[in-house]
Order: structure tokens, then sequence, then C-alpha cells
């Protein structure tokens, strides 16, 4: 049976040859004769997993030995928290830039531990754009700035051109980074955050485990006591072992990092770019669909679309109907969006081939023809 082409938003597609080795890991771990599933956490081949997955993570980020690298559990919705009570001292005050579901869902939450400011936000345009730093004059001295480099529900990623602005907007506060859903998918100045963190079920690898990459010096400064699990400090002093960390998912993690360090983010980046563009152009050259996401903001990891509006409510609901059948025909798993927005959303995180993208691209021209 030939595999189907998975555009899920997360647990999503991973390289075949992780998933083969993954596989193998699940009967014999790395010759231990025993499996992946069974190993204690405190063995030595697992602890050498945990401490290389971390020193990988560093070394494709390009950060130094003022970083530390974490693999926490609580999925990135636990780093909502985590981050206000870790950086956010008596009467502080944060800011974040507005830009989508997820970006929202972090502000709200960072609400329950201090002061909170919105920088700019793009909800009334139903976050079809990135509303980039013009507006970070307006926020005063805050004690960080969180934003959201791919917006994954609504296809669109901050560009390099509104990172540049935001990199110099910000430079004198620390920066935060939810990568959830792009980590690794270019290079970037990883230097420029002093906070990323990336739910790693998307680029990285299966569901349970959370990458955090945070500066030690922006640590430590809130003057309060966290509990032992929700401070950064204590994982750091454990060296991501304070408890039984989400071994499958860590060393799955581990086996993306080697695949993406082969591979290398230069090459990844092209590979997503000519993946995005003809998927991109399609729906552009196409009279049935549109793009909803505005051009300069169009993400490269996760590609929204919808019928054209010159039909009625119902129309449109059977057309969606009938199109996520006829993908799902050619073995074209996981197009509909989110349920929050509708219409489509195909992601196409690094380990999705190109071929998976021309299916895809044809199903839409051909889909076409039927109408
Ligand atoms: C950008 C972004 N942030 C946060 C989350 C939430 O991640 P989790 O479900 O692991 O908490 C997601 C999930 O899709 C996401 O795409």
């Amino acid at each position: 049976m030939s595999k189907p082409y998975n555009f899920f938003s997360g647990p999503a597609i991973l390289p075949e040859e992780v998933i083969a080795k993954a596989a193998e890991s699940i009967i014999n771990f790395e010759g231990t004769g025993l499996s992946i599933l069974e190993i204690s956490h405190r063995s030595k081949e697992f602890v050498a997993v945990m401490e290389n997955a971390r020193a990988l993570t560093k070394e494709l980020l390009g950060l130094g030995s003022d970083y530390e690298v974490l693999f926490l559990q609580g999925g990135a919705s636990l780093q909502f928290c985590m981050i206000p009570m870790n950086l956010l001292g008596e009467g502080d005050s944060a800011a974040y830039f507005d830009t989508g579901h997820w970006a929202h869902e972090a502000e709200e939450q960072a609400k329950l531990f201090g002061d909170v400011k919105t920088i700019s936000s793009s909800k009334a345009d139903n976050y079809t754009h990135i509303s980039g730093a013009d507006s970070w004059q307006a926020v005063g001295n805050s004690r960080y700035a969180h934003m959201t480099t791919n917006n994954t529900i609504y296809g669109t990623q901050w560009n390099r051109a509104k990172l540049e602005e935001l990199y110099n907007a910000t430079a004198d506060t620390v920066l935060v980074g939810d990568m959830s859903s792009d980590i690794f998918c270019r290079p970037m100045d990883f230097s420029k955050f002093g906070l990323i963190y990336a739910t790693v079920q998307k680029n990285v690898g299966p569901a349970g485990a959370t990458l955090v990459a945070v500066k030690k010096d922006i640590l430590g400064k809130t003057g309060k006591t966290l509990p032992a699990m929700l401070d950064y400090q204590t994982h750091i002093k454990k060296d991501s072992m304070h408890n039984t960390p989400s071994t499958y998912a860590v060393y799955v993690s581990y086996l993306t990092l080697q695949w993406i360090k082969a591979h290398g983010l230069q090459q990844i980046e092209q590979h997503n770019i000519n993946k995005a563009q003809l998927l991109y152009d399609t729906i552009d050259n196409s009279k049935l669909f549109k793009g909803t996401a505005a051009k300069a903001d169009r993400s490269i990891m996760n590609a929204c679309f919808v019928f054209n509006e010159n039909s009625s409510t119902e129309q449109i609901a059977a057309l969606e109907k009938r199109f996520l059948q006829f993908a799902e025909e050619r073995k074209l798993l996981g197009i509909a969006g989110h349920r929050s927005v509708g219409g489509f959303r195909a992601s196409i995180y690094n380990a999705m081939p190109l071929a998976g993208v021309q299916a895809l691209a044809d199903a839409i021209t051909d889909f076409e023809k039927t109408v």
C-alpha cells in the first residue's frame, strides 16, 4: 500500500528515515536489546540521547554557552504560563504581538501573572496578515516581548524584513518566540531571542515534548519562588532530567535533529520555498480557490486557502466536502482548515516531499475541471 501524503498540522509528517529508525528502536534501541519504550531514562544510553539532543539543538540554533536547551512536557501551552511565571516580577509588564489564535492564547495566559499589553493586533482582519513591529514604541518598558514566528491556523509567518524590524524595535528587550510550527524551516538569527520554544510535534518529532532554548541570564530575577516543575532553573540544574522526560519523543526528536543537520537549514529553506511557491502559484492561478493570507506574509509551512466567494454558503459547504473527498481519494490527508476558520490548510513541513505538494497542486487543478 502506498503511503498517503500527510498534510495534518500536528502531529505531522516526519522524515521516512526517522520513522524507520524510530520503528527499529521500539524493538531494539541502539543495540541494547531493549525497546526505547521500556528503557530507563537514567540508563547511560538514554542519558546520552538527552545530552546529544540538547547539544545538537543548540548547534542548529547557533547558540552559545549562555543558553540552555531543555526538553519539557506540557506542550507549547504550558510555556504560555511558564514564560510569564519565570520572567515577570512584581509590577513588571510584558508585551505581546497578537498575530493569531496561539499568540492570543499565550497573551491571555500571561495576563494571569502580570500586566500585559498588546503591541499590535491583526485580529480585526481575521489574522490574515502579520501586524509588524511598527507600534512597538507604544508599550513602554516591558520585561519581554512575545511573538509567534508562524501562525499555524492562519498560514502567516514573519518574513525576513519584518523580523529585521522586530529585532531592531525590541533590541533593548528580551524577545520571546513561539516557533512551534516553523522551527528549523529556515536559517534565522536565533540569538536575537532570549527564549525560544516549540512544541515538537510539527517539524521535530512526535507529540510529547517541548523544546525550550533559554538565555540563562534572563532567569532568576522575579524575586518569586516557583513550583519546581514550573521553574526553568530546576530543569537547567538537572540537565532536563528533573523528572522522567518523555523518552520516546526526545529520542525521535534527536533522530529528526540529525536529519536536519544532514540537510542543513539553508537547503531545507530552499526546499520549503520551492514547495510553497508551487502550491501558492497553483492557488493563485485557480479561478475556484484563493489564498487567505496576505501575500507578503504567507507561510512556507501552512498554506491556507478557500473557495472564491461567488457562490452561496451552502454551495461552498457542499463544494468543500466534495474537495476533501476528492483529495482523500488521492490519498491527500489532513487538508481541512482548522475548525475555527474552515476552508483548507495544507501543512507542508520540512519532511513533506515536493511530490506530495505536486500531488495536491494536481488535485486542485483537476478538481477545478469537475466544477
Ligand atoms: C504556534 C503554536 N503554538 C502553540 C501551539 C500549542 O501547542 P500544544 O498543543 O503542544 O500545547 C500550537 C499547536 O498547534 C501552535 O501551532
